[in-house]
């Protein structure tokens, strides 16, 4: 079993593997101050809905630890200036928001007199998150056991591991827990232009794990359903809405697209924190428009002529008729997803 985390609490520093740079790097970065916490995840030294909301959860920390208010009511209120700002790192993924208000509810808890016990408690509760996404992510993989054939090939979009959740993963999860659990399974990992999360991030995290996979660009995710045959496409998701329809990485849809066409059973997976149960439908959710220099550039390099503008859409959104199930901690979702989903509501 690899022995790294994306994110660490350290007697009062938030470390965080520095995602950029891997895998030719393996380095960390220390954060003692929220605002910094907030440009690491905006610039994508951690990124994936679950890992963006436990590290969103610690930079309340800091900002309690770090705050000079001499009251309660000044460090109430500087806990959610902090939240203002994070709030605004990135806007897909609920998980921040709901990292975020589940920090605030606990800090605005009338028995909180003092401003010690104030701290603590928004570092217990940053703690809490952290320990939900880790069981969560484990029981992911137990409940998809059942849906992957020994022997089974696999498409996985993006980077949905450790690096994305903390610990365990999602999606990719579910291909490492099978391969622990001794099934012959292959994964092919989609390249995920522009950020490249699947070739630096998700064959990197395979490797840690041992498990056999197989590079591929984007583009050719249809042609390899065709010729290889595949079993099942897994996929995060940054954002499902109450309806099932599922905001992810750009290039989900079209995976889902392809999936139907070629009778691949097509799984969304993640912890219920990333439902949104206010959201009736995808076509509310706020997609991440990035720099289009992600587009125009590779590293340092400009592919594309001067001058040439770009679109980069960091997400798009599957319709619920697209997939196959919702795979949860709490057990696997089938449609009607606004019925099912509903009822995994607490
Ligand atoms: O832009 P990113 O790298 O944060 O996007 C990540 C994804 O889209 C993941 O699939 C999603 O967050 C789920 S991570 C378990």
């Amino acid at each position: 079993m690899p022995t790294y985390h994306a994110i660490q609490w350290l007697d009062g520093t938030l470390r965080l593997i520095d995602q950029r740079v891997l895998p030719h790097t393996f380095t960390h970065i220390d954060y003692h101050d929220y605002r910094e916490v907030a440009a690491a995840i905006r610039d994508m030294v951690v990124r994936g809905a679950p890992a963006i909301g436990i590290t969103a959860g610690y930079g309340m920390a800091l900002a309690a630890r770090r705050s000079t208010a001499a009251d309660i009511v000044t460090l109430r209120s500087d806990l959610a200036d902090a939240a203002v700002v994070l709030r605004q790192a990135r806007p897909t993924a609920v998980n921040l928001f709901w990292a975020l208000d589940r920090v605030l509810k606990r800090a605005a808890d009338p028995t909180l007199t003092t401003l010690e016990a104030l701290r603590a408690t928004v570092l217990d509760e940053a703690h809490a998150i952290y320990a939900f996404e880790e069981a969560s992510n484990f029981q992911i993989g137990q409940n998809a056991l059942p849906l992957v054939p020994d022997g089974a090939k696999i498409i996985h979009h993006c980077n949905t591991g450790p690096l994305a959740t903390g610990e365990y993963g999602t999606a990719l999860r579910v291909i490492i827990a099978a391969h622990e659990a001794g099934k012959r399974v292959h994964a092919y990992v989609d390249e995920t232009r522009p950020r490249l999360q699947g070739a630096r991030l998700t064959a990197w995290e395979l490797q840690q794990h041992g498990v056999p996979h197989t590079v591929i660009v984007d583009g050719a995710a249809a042609h390899i359903m065709r010729t290889v045959g595949i079993d099942l496409c897994v996929v995060g998701c940054d954002r499902i809405a109450a309806n099932g329809d599922t905001a992810n990485k750009i290039g989900t849809y079209g995976l889902s697209l392809a999936a139907r066409a070629h009778g691949v059973p097509f799984y969304v997976v993640g912890p219920t924190s990333t439902i949104d149960f206010d959201l009736p439908s995808g076509d509310d959710i706020p997609i991440e428009e990035r720099a289009q220099e992600e587009v125009t550039r590779i590293g340092d390099v400009q592919i594309t002529p001067d001058g040439v503008i770009a679109a980069n859409p960091a997400f798009d959104v599957t319709p619920a008729a697209y997939i196959t199930a919702i795979i949860t901690e709490r057990g696997v979702v089938y449609p009607p997803f606004a019925e099912n989903l509903a009822a995994l509501k607490t």
